[in-house]
C-alpha cells in the first residue's frame, strides 16, 4: 500500500516527466540494453529504431502512474500488454532490471529537480505498477499452459506447407515436431514466432495473426514481405519468405491476444487493410461455421498484392457478402468480378453498401490510416464505439485507461 504522499508526489511529478518523456526513455533504453544486452533478444530492433516502442513504454508507465491510487482502472490495458509481453517471454524477474533503468534515467534527465523524496516514491510506485503485470502475465502463463495442447514457452513447429498467397504475402502452414496435440485459440489472436538468423547475434521475434480458422492439425500465419524503400527492409519478413521452407522448424509461442471474435450471434461486418487480412480470414472462416450474418470488406493496392481471393470467394455462404475495394486497380482488376471500389473505404461507400443493422458488430485491422478512416467513417455512421473492435499492427500508440 502506498502512502498519501508517495501517491500526492507521484501525481504531481507525472506532468514533469511526461515533459520531459522522450529524453527519459531514451536514455533508459541506452543504459538497459548496454548494461542487459540479452534484452536485445526479446526488444524488436526494428521498432526501437524507430522509436515507437519506446514511447509505448513510457507511456503506459505515466499513465498508469496516473492511476496509482486506483491501478484497478488500467487492468484492461495491463490485459492487452501482458498478452503481448506473455507471448514474447517477459518474466517477473525482468521487471526490476526495467524499473533500475528507469529510475536511473529519471535521476540522469532530471538532475537535482530529481529529490530523494521524488526518486523513493518513483521506486514505490514502479514497483505496484510492475505487480499487478506481473500478476496478470504469471495467470496467463498458467492459463496457456494448462489448456488441452497448450503450453507455456517455446514450442518448436516444423513448416509442413508454404504457399504464395500473393505477390508479397506467403502462408507458413505449421504442425508441431512433438506430434501432439496442439492448443485451440481465439479467431483474432496472434502467436510469436522466434527466429535464429545465421550470422545474427540476436534472436528476433515477432507476431503473427493466425490466419486460419482454429481447430486444424497446424497454425497458418500469412507473412507480408516489408519491402518499401522508405524503410529498411524487414529482418524476420524477408528471411522467413528467403529461407525458411518446408522441413525447417521455428519456435513460437502458444496463441495470444485480446483482439478476437466475440463468440455471439450478432451479424458482424470485417474489415481489412493490406495484411491486416489475417486475423479477419480466420474470424471470416469462424463466423462462418457459426453461420452469423457477416460482410467482409478486403482493401489493397491492387488485385496482384490481394491475398487470398480465391479462398474468400470460395466461402460460397448464403449469410456472406464479399466487398473489395482498390486503391489504385489494374486494367486487369477493372475485369475481375470481385472488385467493387476504387480509392480507399470512406463513408459514402460504406453508407451505399452496409445495411446498418443495429445489433451489427465490426472488426477491423490494418495500417494506421485506414484504421483512423474506417473508424471516423463508423462514427459519422452511428455505430457506437463498444461496437467496434480492432487492431493495427505495431505497438500500441498511446495505453489510455478506460
Ligand atoms: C511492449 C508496457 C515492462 C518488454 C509493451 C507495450 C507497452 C508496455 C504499453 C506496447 C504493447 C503493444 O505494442 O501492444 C510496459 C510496462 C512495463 C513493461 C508499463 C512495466 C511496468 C516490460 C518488461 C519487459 C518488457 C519488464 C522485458 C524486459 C516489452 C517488449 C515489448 C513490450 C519486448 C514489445 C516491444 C516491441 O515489439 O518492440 N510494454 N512494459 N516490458 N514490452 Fe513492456
Amino acid at each position: 500500500m502506498l502512502s498519501t504522499t508517495t501517491i500526492a508526489t507521484i501525481k504531481s511529478t507525472v506532468p514533469v516527466l511526461q515533459v520531459h518523456g522522450t529524453e527519459i526513455t531514451k536514455r533508459f533504453y541506452n543504459m538497459l540494453f548496454t548494461n542487459h544486452p540479452e534484452l536485445l533478444n526479446i526488444f524488436n530492433h526494428a521498432n526501437q529504431k524507430q522509436g515507437s516502442q519506446q514511447e509505448a513504454l513510457a507511456n503506459a508507465v505515466y499513465a498508469a502512474a496516473k492511476h496509482i491510487d486506483q491501478l484497478e482502472a488500467i487492468l484492461p490495458v495491463v490485459k492487452q500488454v501482458a498478452h503481448k509481453h506473455r507471448s514474447l517471454g517477459v518474466k517477473p524477474e525482468h521487471y526490476p532490471i526495467v524499473g533500475e533503468y528507469l529510475l536511473k534515467a529519471i535521476k540522469d534527465v532530471l538532475k537535482d529537480d530529481a529529490t530523494d523524496e521524488i526518486l523513493q516514491a518513483w521506486e514505490e510506485a514502479y514497483g505496484a505498477i510492475a505487480n499487478v503485470f506481473i500478476e496478470v502475465e504469471n495467470q496467463m502463463y498458467e492459463e496457456a499452459a494448462k489448456q488441452p495442447g497448450g503450453w507455456d514457452e517455446d514450442r518448436h513447429f516444423v513448416v509442413d506447407r508454404k504457399e504464395q498467397e500473393s505477390e508479397v504475402i506467403t502462408s507458413f502452414y505449421l504442425k508441431p515436431v512433438d506430434g501432439n496435440p496442439i492448443a485451440s485459440f481465439k479467431s483474432g489472436q496472434y502467436i510469436s514466432v522466434k527466429l535464429e538468423i545465421p550470422d545474427d547475434e540476436f534472436t528476433h521475434i515477432r507476431q503473427y495473426s493466425l490466419s486460419d480458422a482454429p481447430d486444424q492439425s497446424y497454425y497458418r500465419i500469412s507473412v507480408k514481405k516489408e519491402k518499401n524503400p522508405s524503410k529498411p527492409d524487414g529482418i524476420v519478413s524477408n528471411y522467413l519468405h528467403d529461407h525458411v521452407n518446408i522441413g525447417e522448424t521455428l519456435s513460437i509461442t502458444a496463441p495470444a491476444g485480446d483482439f478476437y471474435l466475440e463468440d455471439e450471434s450478432t451479424p458482424i461486418v470485417l474489415l481489412s487493410g493490406g495484411v491486416g487480412i489475417t486475423p479477419m480470414l480466420s474470424m471470416l472462416k469462424s463466423s462462418v461455421l457459426q453461420d452469423r450474418k457477416t460482410t467482409f470488406i478486403h482493401a489493397s493496392l491492387n488485385g496482384s498484392v490481394h491475398a487470398f481471393q480465391e479462398e474468400v470467394s470460395s466461402l460460397n455462404h448464403p449469410s456472406l457478402e464479399y466487398f473489395v475495394c482498390y486503391e489504385s486497380p489494374t486494367q486487369e482488376d477493372h475485369n475481375n468480378r470481385i472488385f467493387h471500389k476504387e480509392g480507399f473505404v470512406d463513408r459514402e461507400w460504406l453508407s451505399d453498401t452496409l445495411s446498418l443493422e443495429p445489433n451489427t458488430h465490426y472488426y477491423f485491422c490494418g495500417p494506421l490510416l485506414f484504421m483512423k478512416a474506417v473508424k471516423e467513417a463508423l462514427l459519422e455512421l452511428g455505430v457506437e464505439e463498444n461496437q467496434m473492435h480492432y487492431e493495427f499492427f505495431g505497438p500500441a500508440v498511446a495505453l489510455q485507461p478506460s
